[in-house]
């Protein structure tokens, strides 16, 4: 199969593309390679990408539609995957612009390309912080999210619902994946995990805010892959689905902690911090309809799971 992967230089794009290559198909990866996080992970990421040669990149930006539109000319991509965007909840607070270019200008761009070229299914990366202050918990697909507390999800939210109309409207199917707190070898420079590991090997303080009493359903990166492939394996019946990958757990912030902390066998230093602005105080995954629809099923626990980021980190950062 010929697949576009847009924001296949990032954390969860740089997994899918290496694994769909593995599978045989054909993969064309985009992305504009911005500095959000630390550029040289994205282009280590892609170095390995570069060595398989199912795989071509093209740098892209999801803005340029001019630039975007030349992909599309002389390939029929049989899916694609859209995992390009402006990620980070705190981030969203400083910079909203960012989230409206590329999330949701970004986001249009890219639909009405597909429906110029016939291009008929559409999975796109959406996230557990839509179920924003939403209390029943585990957090089903079906429910309401009127309770979205930063512009990251609200970007997020508009895509879901714009691809809800192209369904309706045009012969289009979307699958939007709602993530939950996806973490793994590679993973982002700009999240808790990374940014705990590196300051606790280096001694100092790591900010926990709400004062530890955060709760996240922690998702292993390959679990997530493997309910990307299931997603885009899926007959369709629904031209519209919105799927949870989550792990289906919850731990607080002080339990993660504390794994992190016995894995590197180091005592964290913790600054403790008021609840910030934007932060979902909780998270957990109802996956009843992932596991029933997709045969989805997560795998990796999070002790394995933080084992294996700090292995991939100490030699990734050589230390
Ligand atoms: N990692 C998580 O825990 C998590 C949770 C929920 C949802 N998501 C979503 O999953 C997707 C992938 O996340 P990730 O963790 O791999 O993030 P990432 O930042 O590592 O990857 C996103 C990639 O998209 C690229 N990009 C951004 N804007 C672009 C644009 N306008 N044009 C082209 N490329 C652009 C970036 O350069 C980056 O390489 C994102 O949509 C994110 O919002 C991630």
């Amino acid at each position: 199969m010929k697949i576009l992967i847009t924001g296949c230089a990032g954390f969860i794009g740089f997994h899918l593309s290496k694994r769909l290559c593995e599978m045989k198909h054909k993969v064309y990866g985009i992305d504009n390679l911005n500095d959000y996080y630390d550029i040289k992970i994205k282009k280590d990421r892609l170095n390995i990408l570069r060595s398989n040669k199912l795989f071509s990149f093209k740098k892209v930006d999801l803005n340029n539609k001019k630039n975007l539109e030349k992909l599309f000319r002389n390939r029929k991509f049989d899916f694609i995957v859209n995992l390009a965007a402006q990620a980070g909840v705190r981030y969203s607070i400083q910079f909203p612009q960012k989230y409206f270019d590329s999330n949701i200008v970004g986001f249009f761009n890219l639909i009405e390309l597909a429906r110029k070229y016939k291009i008929k299914k559409i999975i796109s990366a959406s996230t557990s912080s839509i179920y924003g202050k939403n209390k029943k918990m585990p957090f089903k697909e079906n429910e309401r999210v009127d309770n979205i507390i930063q512009f990251y999800a609200a970007s997020k939210r508009s895509n879901e619902i714009f691809g809800d109309v192209y369904s309706k409207i045009y012969d289009m199917n979307f699958i939007f994946l709602r993530f939950f707190t996806v973490y793994g070898p590679w993973g982002r420079p700009d999240m808790s995990l990374a940014s705990f590991v590196t300051n606790i090997i280096k001694g100092k303080k790591i900010n926990v805010f709400n004062y530890g009493n955060h709760q996240r359903d922690f998702t292993y990166i390959d679990d997530i892959i493997d309910g990307v492939i299931k997603a885009s394996q899926k007959k369709i019946k629904n031209k519209f689905e919105i799927y949870n990958l989550g792990n289906g757990k919850r731990i607080t912030l002080m339990q993660y902690i504390k794994i992190i902390e016995k894995k590197l066998g180091i005592k964290a230093k913790i600054n403790y911090k008021i609840l910030q602005k934007g932060d979902v105080k909780a998270t957990l995954s109802s996956i009843t309809k992932s596991k029933r629809e997709l045969k989805y099923k997560p795998k990796i626990n999070i002790q394995e799971g933080i084992d294996n980021y700090i292995k991939w980190f100490k030699k990734y950062y050589k230390i």
